[in-house]
């Protein structure tokens, strides 16, 4: 399979990894099987972005709202990650990928919250993917939590809150470092956005298809890279030159 050319390339793609739980069902097995098949797909989409020369990826694992499901269902895929985190961590640090996690990670067991920082803190200086796992996370909270930050700077003096802008305020948010996602792809059907990056999808191109995460592979991202090089971004601005002023 060609190359995507390096121009029509997204330097940072965000996945909505959906449809586990269905893929599980269509087979008569437990809930968790589509978990487990999720991680391979969440393996290969890894892999094939690297292949591809992608900057960043930022995968949604485990949502705010995802505590709500039933409570065997949440220790099974937190026991999932820490097993995960076990077993992956040192194969991405092998091939140059810069971990980082985002969320409310205080609700998590101090081991698991100690396991995040090891990882990252081993891998900051790759320069590889930038590998980012969303992990009881909230696109509310973010902005909350950037705020909060933001306001306690001003108390402490540091800022005047005049200067609290955008650009402030995007680097407040847990995604600082990393550009805006270009491309944002959700499977398992539903075209919603379910509390994920809120701010920084303000300018993403959106791409959603029926198949279902486990099912995800280096094709279904090639196709969705295909679709994303057809998009022509505007950015608010039109497409054709403009004339001199009359
Ligand atoms: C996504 O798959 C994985 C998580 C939210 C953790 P689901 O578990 O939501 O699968 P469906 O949507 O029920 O098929
Ligand atoms: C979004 O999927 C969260 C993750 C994939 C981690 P959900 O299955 O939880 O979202 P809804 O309930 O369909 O909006
Ligand atoms: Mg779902």
């Amino acid at each position: 399979m060609a190359k995507t050319e390096i121009a029509t390339l997204p330097r940072h793609i965000a996945i909505i990894m959906d449809g586990n739980g269905r893929w599980a069902k269509h087979r008569f097995l437990p809930r968790q099987a589509g978990h487990r098949a999720g991680l391979n797909a969440a393996r290969r989409t890894i892999e094939a972005c690297v292949q591809q020369g992608i900057g960043a990826l930022t995968l949604f694992a485990f949502s705010s709202e995802n505590w709500q499901r039933p409570r065997t269902e949440v220790s099974n895929l937190i026991e999932l990650f820490v097993g995960a985190l076990d077993s992956e961590v040192a194969k991405l640090h092998k091939n140059n990928i810069r971990i980082r996690f985002i969320g409310a990670h205080a609700a998590f067991s101090q081991a698991l919250q100690d396991g995040m920082r090891q990882a990252e803190k081993l891998t900051q200086s790759n320069i590889g993917l930038v590998l980012n796992i969303a992990i009881s996370y909230g696109g509310r909270w973010d902005v909350v939590q950037a705020v909060r930050r933001l306001t306690f700077e001003a108390v402490a003096g540091n800022i005047q809150p005049e200067e609290i802008d955008e650009a402030r305020l995007s680097h407040a948010l847990t995604l600082s470092g990393s550009p805006d996602p270009d491309l944002f792809i959700r499977t398992g059907g539903e075209q919603r956005i379910s509390n994920f990056l809120l701010w920084n999808l303000a300018y993403t191109e959106l791409y959603f298809t029926d198949s279902l995460w486990p099912d995800f592979d280096a094709a279904a991202l090639q196709a969705a890279l295909d679709w994303y090089a057809a998009r022509q971004r505007r950015f608010g601005r039109i497409s054709e030159p403009v004339g001199p002023e009359s």
